[in-house]
């Protein structure tokens, strides 16, 4: 069985999870129906709603339930801007990063492309943390023209948080919605959502244990998103379609649990995911890492390897039993450069050469000491095979 650090690609099913979706699973009744077998499933999908409030610490009606993570930040960022637009032309534009993960990227680009937003991109140092500075300065070049700001709480690559809360006061001055894709960091980092200020956050269940294909939109009751889809009316008309209480059910029982141990958990990854920094940086000094000096989420470790390519380096790893990625996974299962490395201003070469390795419930110190050992022998071969 090959060793998975991989776990911020996807992670392992949590057995509350496998748990709670099976025993719904067997439940029969529409949660809409008035009956009470639908009055039944629409008791667990309250009690969903319920757990995930709990976690993120946001109100139980600004929970929406969806598929995930790319569809939050498709709804958050047409839907507000949509309604921001609708209310007053001159808002078309959108701060965000060129960090982000694809699924705010790609939406952003097109309404640039297709609807006339403008979309214009905070500076980073190179440890990827937000320069605020850049961030006011936009802020205040563009002012009453912002529809909305976009930007993660943690980064799915390099593990930084963006102090998401001081976003927020920036925005406030000129009343801007701000929306985080929280998918990396939910379960990873303690996350208050009423606190934060934010007005709309994205959270995916496979990130922490649930099945892949559940996720909360969260989003404050006085927000307006226009709805990506029309139909009948549930999730607060936000997300029309006969509602998934298995995939909740089971959502709500890994997010309580990921919650309830994150202190601990995230305090073991953290200390063998330095242990694992150090010995890299003993086997192969030239490395580089990322994300060094960062405030960041303790189960990321990024990696540059100079003079090598991420696509022979994974090659490489797989074969002696070890999944990692290179930090971007491409659509087509090609591996690229990293446009995470590259938004840090890191140059081409040295985005090609990336290795993500992402900790999880299923790390032990073996693990790592293990992948210390095959990386020790692979990493003179990827040197040779590198392209001179
Ligand atoms: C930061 C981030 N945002 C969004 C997504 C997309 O989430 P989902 O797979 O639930 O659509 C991912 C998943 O890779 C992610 O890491």
């Amino acid at each position: 069985m090959p060793v998975f650090l991989d776990h911020a690609s996807t992670t392992a099913l949590r057995p509350s999870a496998k748990v709670a979706l099976t025993s719904a699973l067997d439940l029969l009744g529409n949660p809409s129906s008035v009956h009470s077998q639908g009055r039944g499933t629409r008791e667990l999908l309250e009690a969903s709603r319920d757990a995930i409030a709990k976690a993120v610490a946001a109100n139980r009606s600004e929970i929406i339930f969806n598929s995930g993570g790319t569809e939050g930040n498709n709804h958050a960022i047409k839907g507000i801007y949509w309604d921001r637009h609708q209310a007053d032309p001159a808002k078309r534009v959108i701060i965000s990063s060129e960090t982000e993960h694809h699924a705010v990227i790609d939406p952003l680009q097109w309404l640039q492309k297709n609807q006339g937003a403008e979309i214009v991109y905070v500076r980073h140092f190179q440890n990827g943390m937000v320069d605020f500075d850049s961030l006011k300065s936009l802020i205040e070049t563009h002012g009453p023209a912002i529809a909305m700001i976009s930007l993660m709480w943690v980064n799915n690559e390099t593990g930084v948080i963006t102090d998401i809360p001081a976003v927020v006061r920036l925005a406030n001055q000129y009343q801007i919605p701000v929306h985080s894709d929280a998918v990396a960091a939910f379960g990873h980092i303690p996350i208050d959502f009423q606190a934060s200020g934010l007005t709309a956050m994205s959270l995916s269940g496979h990130k922490i244990g649930a099945p892949i294909g559940v996720g909360a939109l969260v989003v404050l009751r006085s927000a307006k998103p226009i709805s990506l889809v029309h139909g009948g009316g549930q999730e607060r008309a936000l997300r029309s379609g006969t509602m998934n209480y298995p995939l909740a059910a089971s959502f709500a029982a890994a997010a309580t649990e990921a919650v309830a141990e994150l202190d601990e958990e995230m305090t073991r990854l953290e200390a063998l995911r330095d242990q694992l920094e150090a010995k890299v940086v003993e086997i192969a000094p030239s490395v580089i890492i990322t994300a060094l000096g960062a405030e960041r989420a303790g189960y990321n470790a990024h990696f540059i390897f100079p003079g090598t390519q991420s696509d022979a380096l994974l090659f490489l790893l797989d074969q002696e039993g070890f999944c990692v990625s290179a930090g971007s996974a491409c659509q087509a299962g090609v591996v690229g450069p990293s446009h995470v490395a590259i938004g840090m201003g890191f140059d081409q070469a040295e985005a090609s050469a990336c290795v993500r390795v992402t900790l999880g419930s299923t790390t032990t110190a073996a693990d790592i000491s293990a992948f210390i050992d095959a990386l020790e022998k692979i990493h003179p071969i990827a040197l040779q095979a590198a392209p001179a």
